[in-house]
């Protein structure tokens, strides 16, 4: 595996203080730090980015899944939106795995609808931050599998 690369979509800039009922308090650069320890201890490399743009996202998908690199994706309210990252994941062969903070389906009935599931390997929501370390340990075992 060359790298992890961790996506953020819209609005995660704003973790630590966006909505703490629903999504904790922990900011985005924690949740960064606790994923480069993990790395770190598996001597994995990390790329970890966040975006408010899709185009941005769309591109960083492009980029992993050219370098067979597995992603996990927290796209945010792109989530429920967007064909365009749909397309991305399968266009790029990306494997990808889909997280949330919160768990959507037990918020509003539109946070249900997800455009990145039927594209993605797996899901895990509603862990917060615990969400991402879940999913960096299903990359880990699914490579262990490969070899
Ligand atoms: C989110 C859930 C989305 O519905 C929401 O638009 C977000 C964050 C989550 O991590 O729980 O921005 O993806």
């Amino acid at each position: 595996m060359s790298a992890v690369h961790v996506l953020n979509g819209p609005n995660l800039n704003l973790l630590g203080r966006r909505e703490p009922a629903i999504y904790g308090t922990a900011t985005l650069d924690e949740i960064h730090a606790i994923l480069e320890a993990r790395c770190a201890e598996r001597g994995v490399s990390l790329v970890f980015r966040q975006s408010n743009h899709e185009g941005d996202l769309v591109d960083w998908i492009h980029e992993a899944g050219g370098a067979g690199a597995p992603v996990i994706l927290n796209a945010g309210a792109l989530t429920h939106t967007s064909i365009a990252l749909h397309d991305a994941i399968k266009g790029a062969d990306a494997f990808v795995i889909e997280v949330h903070l919160s768990n959507v389906h037990a918020r509003e009935s539109f946070r249900s609808r997800s455009y990145i599931s039927p594209a993605a390997r797996g899901v895990i929501a509603g862990f917060g931050p615990m969400s991402y370390i879940l999913a960096l340990e299903a990359v880990f075992e699914n490579e262990l599998r490969k070899s």
